[in-house]
């Protein structure tokens, strides 16, 4: 029987036992897992932890500035941020088909990544922030894979780190305890899971520049809401996406041939199953006519009804 108190004492006397004076590299991205193991290995080791953040431009609208603010500004992480925007979307242009989206934003962040990683000298430890599901799931030791959906995908051949990995026995729920123990802004604490491919895979289709501000501002709103109804912390995941179709609508004296905006919504325990989640009309009401008065070409708005099975939370 141990408390979150006793864990992160054991953890920090353990990181730096095994760290000693030598450096630790950890890749951010933005969510939970990775974050708490941040703030954990900087408190026990302090500028011996080296984090990269690439931005790859598929974030949600202010992710990148809160990432920074909170980490590199409140708790003094040692971050290296790259602007990885315009190397993404140029590597997408032309792109629909979603495993080669998926594919090309894999090993796009594993470049970046690798690229950045080679640019530091001595380090000898790589940080992860698999959690104990992480490892049953994978059902072998996860110290010989780096699993991709963490963002950091597979190092190069000559770069021989060891794993350091302190949430592995952990839960989600209780990686999150820790992270509030740790001080951390409930933001990212309950920040919903997102996809490596991020919004990547939430523009249906080919991405542009304009498409994917049509979903970071609608996204925005939608969350916006959800936090004003209260429901934030019962909804696995909420989230806009724009399928690519335009229809027919009427705005003032004047007919309009615009985007549609799809919205998902689901309650899941651990994201293989999920059912849409039954948020009240109201509530759907005023996402609606905020999206269609604030989000310039959009002027339709559809809810997902469908659960998982048969379809997946994410629509690519
Ligand atoms: P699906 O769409 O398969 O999603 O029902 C299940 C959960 O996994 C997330 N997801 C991903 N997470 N990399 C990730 O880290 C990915 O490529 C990826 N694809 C889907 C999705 O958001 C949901 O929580």
């Amino acid at each position: 029987n141990w408390s979150m108190d006793d864990f992160i004492d054991l953890q920090i006397q353990s990181i730096r036992e095994t760290v000693g004076d030598r450096k630790v590299l950890l890749g951010l991205s933005g969510g939970v897992d990775s974050s708490v193991v941040g703030v954990l290995l900087h408190k026990a080791i302090g500028d011996q932890l080296t984090s990269i953040f690439v931005d790859h431009g598929l974030l949600r609208k202010g992710e990148a500035e809160q990432v920074m603010d909170s980490l590199e500004g409140k708790f003094g992480l040692n971050i290296v941020a790259v602007d990885a925007r315009d190397r993404f979307l140029s590597k997408l242009e032309g792109v629909s088909e979603p495993e080669q989206k998926r594919k090309i934003i894999g090993n796009e962040f594993i470049q970046v990544f690798n690229d950045e990683a080679q640019k530091l000298d001595g380090i000898d430890f790589l940080a992860q922030g698999t959690l104990y599901t992480d490892v049953i799931e994978s059902g072998t030791d996860t110290a010989q894979t780096i699993k991709s959906h963490h963002n950091v995908g597979g190092l190069p051949e000559d770069m021989h780190f060891q794993l350091i990995e302190p949430l592995r026995s952990l839960f989600k729920d209780e990686a999150r305890e820790l992270g509030e123990k740790l001080g951390m802004p409930s933001e990212l604490v309950w920040r919903q899971p997102f996809p490596g491919p991020g919004l990547g895979i939430r523009v249906i289709g080919e991405i542009t520049e304009e498409k994917l501000e049509i979903v970071r501002d609608s996204d925005l709103i939608l969350r916006e809401e959800i936090k004003k109804a209260g429901l934030d912390r019962d909804i696995w995941q909420y989230f806009t996406v724009l399928p690519g179709i335009r229809s027919v609508g009427v705005m003032g004296d004047g007919r309009t041939y615009d985007y549609t905006v799809g919205i998902r919504a689901v309650t899941s325990i651990d994201g293989m199953t999920a059912d849409f989640a039954h948020i009240p009309w109201e509530v759907l009401s005023d996402i609606s006519v905020r999206i269609v008065n604030e989000v310039k070409h959009v002027n339709r708005i559809v809810y997902d009804v469908t659960s998982k099975p048969p379809s997946t939370i994410e629509w690519e």
